[in-house]
C-alpha cells in the first residue's frame, strides 16, 4: 500500500500566539517562520492580519521571506478581514486565505445570533470573496466538533462550490472523543459532494487532553492536513502538538502516513519557541520535554542500560536529543550508579560498588538529584579513590 503524505499546517504564530503573555514581535516571528520553513512545514499560518497593525506587518514580512511553505492568513467571514489578509499576503510565493465562521448551534444562536440559512450565505460570500484574491482558500467551520454532521456537510458542500481548496474541521472546544472525531471526518468524506477535490484538515484543541489523538483519528479516516503548534501551545489547554503528530507517523509506519518534517530539528524548534515566548515546556511533555528521554527509577535504568529499547520507543537522536539520560535519585539502583560512575571515570568493582552505593543512598535521600560532582564527592568519602 502506498504511503500518503499528511500536510503539516503550523499555527504557532497564530493560534499559538493567542496565549496570554506569549506575544512575539515581528523579528521573533520572522525567525520562527524561517525555521519552520527549513524544518519542512507545508503551511505556516503567520497571523490574523486584520487583528492589529503589528500582526498585519508580521504576515507581510513573513510572506516575503518564506521560501517553500504556503503562507496563510486568518480571517473571519467578513469582507474587510479578507481584503486586509489579501493585502498582507501579496508578497507570498504561495498565499492562502483561511476564512470561516461558527457552525454549531451554540455559535449560531449565542455568538452570531443568526440562522443556519444566514451562515450558508456568509460561507458562500467569504469563500468566493477570498477566491477573488487567491487560488488557495481554506474554509474553517468553527466548532465543527459540536456541529451536527448533516448541517456541517451542507456547509462544506457550499464552501467547495464557492471555491474552497481545503476544509478545516476544528474541534474548537476540544470536546470530541477520537472515535467521534474520526467518524465525523469519515461522514464528511462519504456525504459531501466534491469532497474528493479538496483536502480535509484537522484542527483540534486539547481541553480534554485529546487533541493529538483526535488529529490522528482524523488522518486515519482520510484527513490529509493537520493543524498544530510547536509544544502544543494555543488557546486554553492548547492545540495538537506538531512534534507528537510527526513522531506518531514515524513510529507507526503501518498507518501508511508520513509528513515531510525533519524530525531531527524538533528539539531545537521547541526550545526556540519556548524561549521566544517565555513559555516553559512541562518536563514530562512528550517528545520535547526535559524528561522525555530521562530514566530515574532503578528498574527502568537497569533495563535501558542493558538495551535502550526496553523503555524507549524512539531514538532520541531522531528528535535532535543527543542521548538519553540516566538520572541518579534515591530510586536509582546499582546499575545506574555504576553506569554514571564509569562515565565520569570510575570503573567500580562489585565490592566497591556496594560500598559506594550505600553512601550514595544516604546522599540521594537528602538531595533530589545526584550530579557528576556529587559522584566524585561520594567516592572520595568512601575513600576508595586511590584504589581506582
Ligand atoms: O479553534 C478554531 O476553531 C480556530 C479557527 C479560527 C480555525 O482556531
Ligand atoms: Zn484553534
Amino acid at each position: 500500500m502506498n504511503r500518503e503524505k499528511v500536510q503539516i499546517f503550523d499555527t504557532t504564530l497564530r493560534d499559538g500566539e493567542q496565549v496570554p503573555g506569549c506575544k512575539l514581535d515581528t523579528n521573533q516571528k520572522l525567525l520562527i517562520a524561517n525555521r519552520l520553513d527549513e524544518m519542512g512545514v507545508d503551511i505556516i499560518e503567520a497571523g490574523f492580519p486584520v487583528s492589529s497593525p503589528g500582526d498585519f506587518l508580521s504576515v507581510k514580512e513573513i510572506s516575503k521571506i518564506v521560501k517553500n511553505a504556503t503562507v496563510c492568513g486568518l480571517t473571519r467571514a467578513v469582507k474587510n478581514d479578507i481584503d486586509v489578509a489579501a493585502e498582507a499576503l501579496k508578497f507570498a510565493k504561495k498565499p492562502r486565505i483561511h476564512t470561516g465562521i461558527g457552525t454549531s448551534d451554540s455559535h449560531i444562536i449565542h455568538k452570531l445570533q443568526t440562522t443556519r440559512a444566514d451562515i450558508i450565505d456568509r460561507v458562500k460570500f467569504a469563500v468566493s470573496h477570498a477566491k477573488s484574491y487567491v487560488e488557495d482558500v481554506e474554509f474553517y467551520a468553527e466548532d465543527a466538533g459540536r456541529t451536527a454532521n448533516d448541517f456541517l456537510a451542507r456547509v462544506c458542500e457550499e464552501a467547495i462550490k464557492s471555491g474552497a481548496t481545503v476544509l478545516n474541521i476544528p474541534d474548537t472546544t476540544g470536546y470530541c472523543l477520537p472515535e467521534e472525531y474520526g467518524a465525523k471526518i469519515k461522514y464528511l468524506r462519504e456525504n459531501v459532494k466534491g469532497i474528493e477535490n479538496v483536502i480535509l484538515s484537522c484542527h483540534c484543541h486539547n481541553d480534554l487532553g485529546m487533541a493529538t489523538a483526535n488529529s490522528i483519528a482524523g488522518a486515519v479516516n482520510g484527513a490529509r492536513q493537520i493543524e498544530c503548534t510547536i509544544n502544543g501551545i494555543g488557546e486554553r489547554a492548547g492545540n495538537t502538538a506538531l512534534e507528537e503528530v510527526v513522531m506518531i507517523f514515524k513510529q507507526h509506519p503501518y498507518l501508511n502516513l508520513y509528513t515531510d518534517i525533519d524530525s531531527k530539528q524538533l528539539n531545537e524548534m521547541s526550545r526556540l519557541v519556548s524561549d521566544s515566548m517565555g513559555m516553559i515546556v512541562q518536563p514530562n511533555k512528550a517528545i520535547v520535554g526535559a524528561n522525555a528521554f530521562a530514566h530515574s527509577s532503578g528498574i527502568h535504568q537497569d533495563g535501558v542500560i542493558k538495551n535502550r529499547s526496553t523503555y524507549e520507543i524512539m531514538d532520541p537522536l531522531d528528535v535532535g536529543v543527543n542521548e538519553s539520560s540516566i538520572v541518579l535519585t534515591a530510586r536509582s539502583g546499582r546499575a545506574a550508579l555504576a553506569y554514571r560512575a564509569k562515565k565520569v571515570g570510575y570503573e567500580l568493582s562489585k565490592v566497591q560498588l556496594d560500598l559506594v552505593y550505600f553512601e550514595f543512598l544516604r546522599f540521594a535521600d537528602i538531595k533530589k538529584e545526584v550530579l557528576d560532582d556529587d559522584i566524585h564527592q561520594i567516592i572520595e568519602v568512601c575513600n576508595i579513590q586511590s584504589e581506582l
